[in-house]
């Protein structure tokens, strides 16, 4: 990018900008990781932050939008190994006290480094993950289980590793991975629809048995 343009960048540029390489970042991903995936944590990242604003607690809203969007851009499946959140952030000129917040902010989140139950330093560590988790959950969470079993030549149900078996291995624990008091209210709504579902389910399958 032109220098001065760099120079000039305001804080709605840098959210635009970094939209923009998200969504090319992110357009070929089968692994759940769409681009749809990112926009919906973003913005549901921003709901919890304005909900948690009201509340008395204020997050850094651009850190915040700026890690929502590159949570997923290294991510193993996607680009393992990668810097390219990093890079991208450098080639913006964030400055890199900034930009290291935005990388801090990012590094926990993954279920697979911190499981179950993470331990999360700041506030906007726990609104992203928890925006990044209740996208796993309710019905998106459903649609995106049920694709990536697809896409993977996973069964349903039955034996062996199945995509309901991911229901009960990790999307059913994530409502006691919620960090913030509004992302354990919209989860405890997301959780109830994994339930009913896979009690539907349930029936469905014993009903076609008989
Ligand atoms: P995150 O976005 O938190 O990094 P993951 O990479 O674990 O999440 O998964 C991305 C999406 O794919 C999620 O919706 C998740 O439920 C789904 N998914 C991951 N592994 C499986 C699996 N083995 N079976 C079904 N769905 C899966
Ligand atoms: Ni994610």
């Amino acid at each position: 990018m032109d220098d001065e343009l760099v120079q000039n960048m305001t804080m709605e540029d840098w959210i635009e900008e970094t939209l923009a390489f998200a969504t090319r970042h992110h357009s070929h991903d089968h692994s759940g990781h769409g681009s749809d995936h990112v926009v919906r944590v973003w913005q549901t990242a921003r709901m919890l932050a304005e909900k948690a604003r009201l509340r008395g607690e204020e997050a850094d809203l651009t850190v915040l939008e700026l890690a929502a969007l590159l949570h997923d851009a290294d991510d193993h499946k996607i680009n393992p190994g990668g810097h390219s959140a990093e890079d991208h952030l450098r080639s913006m000129g964030l400055d890199p006290q900034t930009a290291e917040r935005v990388l801090d902010t990012i590094r926990p989140i993954s279920f697979s480094v911190s499981g179950a139950h993470p331990q999360f330093c700041t506030l906007e560590q726990k609104l992203l993950s928890d925006a990044d988790k209740l996208d796993a959950m309710g019905a998106i969470g459903v649609a995106r289980a049920v694709a990536y079993g697809a896409a993977h030549g996973r069964a349903l149900y039955g034996s062996g590793e199945t995509t309901i078996g991911h229901f009960h291995q990790k999307l059913l624990l994530l409502r006691e991975a919620m960090q913030t008091p509004e992302g354990l209210h919209e989860a405890e709504t997301r959780h109830r629809f994994l339930e009913d579902f896979l009690n539907e389910l349930e029936r469905e399958v014993q009903y076609s048995n008989k």
